[in-house]
């Protein structure tokens, strides 16, 4: 298993996702309302999953690639990115799902989650196969989606994992704006 290619493949399912919502009958409000039920899940969840276990080891790890000139400054744009799409995937809720806005609310959430994907992919995925031991991807890739379970049933604690992982948490709402915030490191300021 590969850390790297567990993210590609989530990728790929949240792309067939949000094509599924596109082709579907407007008026099937249960089949909408079920893919998107699923789809915000898996959103939710790989953010978390990735700040949580990925992120933290780019940072040790990385230098910067695909146009980032560093791991931090790749963090810290992935980090962003997630939490606006964090707010585009809440919004969809504030709609009647089917309706005119709901349609365009999952609009957003497709654009913003796109644009980051397209970013981590060029960037810290790249950053990480370059200089990641096979063994580190293994080691993230298998324990990852056992968390990511956890994750999904509940949150586990997560002031230790902050002091580990140098992103300190600010909130802890499902869906909440800035739930994590980039700590830079002292000696990479
Ligand atoms: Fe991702």
């Amino acid at each position: 298993m590969d850390i790297t290619q567990l993210i590609l493949d989530d990728h790929h399912e949240q792309r067939r996702l949000f094509a599924m919502i596109e082709e579907i009958d407007r008026t099937d409000t249960a089949a909408l309302a079920a893919l998107w039920t699923r789809l915000s899940a898996l959103l939710d969840v790989h953010a978390e999953a990735e700040e949580l276990f990925f992120y933290p080891e780019v940072l040790k790890l990385g230098t910067g690639a695909g146009g980032a000139d560093s791991a931090a400054g790749e963090t810290k744009d992935a980090i962003h990115d997630q939490n606006e799409i964090r707010d585009t995937a809440a919004d969809v809720a504030r709609h009647d799902v089917g309706s005119r806005d709901w349609f365009n609310a999952v609009d957003k959430a497709n654009k913003a989650n796109s644009e980051h994907m397209g970013e981590e992919e060029r960037e810290g995925l790249t950053d990480f196969r370059r200089h990641a031991s096979l063994e580190l991807r293994h080691d993230l890739a298998y324990g990852s989606p056992r968390t990511m379970r956890v994750i999904s049933r509940g949150r586990p604690g997560r002031q230790g994992s902050s002091e580990v992982h140098r992103l300190e948490p600010v909130g802890s709402t499902r869906r909440s704006r800035a739930t994590w915030q980039f700590v830079p490191e002292p000696d990479r300021q």
